[in-house]
């Protein structure tokens, strides 16, 4: 066919991929080839602008490496993220809610065991002491893998450092529920933050007045054959960033006491000679819907 125009381009582009196997493929490709040119005509876009979005997406793209994930922030950013995670992750009440995975989780750390091992390896900050249960209805999940990662206290990952490297990987771990389905370990406060803004999602955040603040949190992945992985987050009550989440993350379910206790014995039996802090959390996972 010869002769389109920004009225007929769209059936003629329907019609090059209806011999697409794949019925999901087929499906997806249509989709957004039709809204692409819904919203090019819808918002008239000209030659200058679609170029503008090429050299923006191409930008993003060359940002990204193996530590730093330019296209999962635009995606979390827009809101698409989390969007994705919530119309996979319908929860019953009571369940603990689905948040995004954002871009600072990292394979291969080592497995801690031993509860109460101190994560934060050296890194300064305000002490904290973690101790959560994992349970499906009223029985607690024994042998459920638990990744831990969070930000120190200006808000940087370790893989943020120059010279970081899996093993010398800190404020992340992976721990094992014990037969009561708990798990427990020593911290430090985790603090709001922004994410990345020296990139082109900072450009946007930055063009469209948005501020790029992050409530204070420390990320959890759930993992058990059986039940359906949980990635979430615990933010902290009262931070005053829960309702702006530049990620969209924060959910009720999601939402811990940080408590700030006096010097003296934790619950661990630790002697603390400053204030220190305490989240104490349950998690409740959602039996595997494929079983
Ligand atoms: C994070 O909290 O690690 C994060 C999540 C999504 C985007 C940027 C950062
Ligand atoms: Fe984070």
């Amino acid at each position: 066919m010869r002769n389109l125009d920004e009225h007929n381009i769209t059936a003629e582009a329907h019609r090059r991929i209806a011999a697409t196997p794949d019925a999901r493929l087929h499906q997806i490709m249509r989709s957004l080839i039709q809204h692409l040119h819904d919203f090019a005509r819808e918002v008239k876009l000209t030659e200058a602008e679609w170029f503008a979005g090429i050299e923006y997406l191409t930008k993003t793209g060359q940002m990204c490496n193996e530590v730093r994930q330019e296209f999962v922030l635009l995606s979390d950013t827009l809101g698409l993220s989390q969007l994705v995670v919530a119309q996979s992750h319908s929860r019953a009440a009571g369940m603990t809610e689905q948040t995004v995975f954002g871009p600072f989780h990292v394979e291969g750390v080592p497995t801690l065991i031993e509860p109460g091992s101190d994560i934060a390896r050296g890194t300064q900050g305000e002490a904290l002491y973690v101790s959560a249960r994992v349970s499906s209805g009223d029985a607690p999940v024994e042998g459920a893998l638990v990744d831990v990662w969070h930000a120190d206290a200006e808000g940087h990952y370790d893989t943020q450092d120059a010279d970081w490297a899996v093993e010398r990987s800190r404020l992340r771990a992976v721990f094992k529920t014990d037969a009561e389905g708990r798990f427990s370990f020593w911290s430090i406060l985790p603090k709001s933050y922004p994410i990345p803004t020296d990139g082109p999602v900072g450009t946007m955040m930055r063009a469209t007045k948005q501020s790029p603040m992050r409530p204070a949190h420390i990320h959890f992945r759930v993992r058990k054959p059986g039940f359906d992985t949980l990635v979430t987050h615990v933010f902290a009550d009262g931070d005053p960033y829960l309702d702006s989440d530049v990620v969209f993350g924060v959910r009720s379910s999601c939402i811990g006491t940080y408590e700030r206790l006096s010097p003296g014995t934790a619950p661990d039996g630790t002697r603390i000679d400053r204030h220190f802090y305490a989240l104490d959390f349950s998690f409740a996972l959602e039996p595997d819907p494929a079983g």
